[in-house]
């Protein structure tokens, strides 16, 4: 994607978090921009996580500023953010095992009718399909049957519910948390694919990763944090593994001050 000729969709600046005695992240800024695939990488415990809950409203920063299509926002909770269209995939999915697909794609936001005055409205599964299959064709998603149960379903293609599940509600940021850390090869294959569609349709797509090879497939921008603080902002062809690897566990600084 060409990211230097849009505005920033997102753009985090400079924020900072404490959690009681640890300072999880002391400085991160980065931008995405429409269309634009950004992977988050570094070390365990170097804040990814932390900063995509501050962009989804699930934690909110001590200092620095979150600007949304040029506006500051205040996500003051998740609700506020998945109405700016900010949705999030996270690291442990949050699906309902008990539930079919099509009820976990909806989840929280069911097409309910009225029928009798007084009687609990009854959830519209079969308009629900209606509305799912096509977005889900448009998207190449390949589920089974959408009154299968979640809880019979494998990694990827629970992966791949909780992705189509975030691309159904129309958002401009999409962000994920190592979706292939618990994949085999062909589901991570057809979640990439997924990624990069997702993306080409102008959802700018923020995906933490701890695999480099996977980066280096989706990617357009590579940003590092390092201890907290966002360390390296890499344009993917301008890079190599090597170097994101080195920003990652500092080695870089090492040599500069060596
Ligand atoms: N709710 C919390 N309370 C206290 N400390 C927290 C909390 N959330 C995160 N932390 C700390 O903040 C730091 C950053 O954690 P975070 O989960 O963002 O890391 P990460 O980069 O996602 O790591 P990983 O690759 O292991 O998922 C860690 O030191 C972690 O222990
Ligand atoms: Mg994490």
């Amino acid at each position: 994607m060409n990211s230097a000729q849009n505005a920033p969709l997102l753009s985090v600046q400079n924020i900072r978090k404490r959690f009681g005695a640890v300072q999880a992240l002391q400085g991160v800024s980065l931008d995405v921009h429409p269309g634009e695939i950004v992977a988050l990488v570094g070390d365990n415990g170097a804040g990814k996580s932390t900063t995509i809950k501050m962009i989804a409203g699930v934690e909110q920063p001590d200092e620095g500023n979150i600007v949304f299509e040029g506006e500051k926002v205040f996500l003051n909770g998740p609700s506020i953010a998945e109405k700016l269209g900010i949705q999030t995939v996270y690291q442990d999915l949050a699906l309902c095992d008990n539930l079919d697909i099509v009820s976990n794609l909806f989840l929280g936001r069911e097409l309910r009718r009225k029928l009798i005055p007084g009687l609990p409205k009854v959830i519209r599964k079969s308009e629900m399909e209606e509305k799912a299959l096509p977005v889900l064709r448009d998207l190449g998603i390949n589920l089974p049957p959408l009154t299968t149960t979640v809880a019979s379903l494998s990694g990827g293609q629970r992966q791949t519910v909780a992705v189509a599940r975030a691309v159904l509600w129309g958002s401009k940021l999409v962000m994920m948390d190592e979706p292939t850390a618990a994949l085999g090869v062909a589901q991570t294959k057809a979640v990439l694919e997924l990624i990069v569609r997702l993306a080409s349709r102008g959802v700018g797509v923020l995906v933490i990763s701890h695999n480099m090879s996977d980066v280096f497939k989706i990617a357009d921008r590579i940003v590092v944090l390092r201890l907290g603080r966002t360390v390296a902002n890499f344009v993917k062809t301008e890079t190599k593994p090597e170097s994101v690897i080195a920003a990652i566990t500092g080695a870089t600084e090492e040599v500069l001050t060596s």
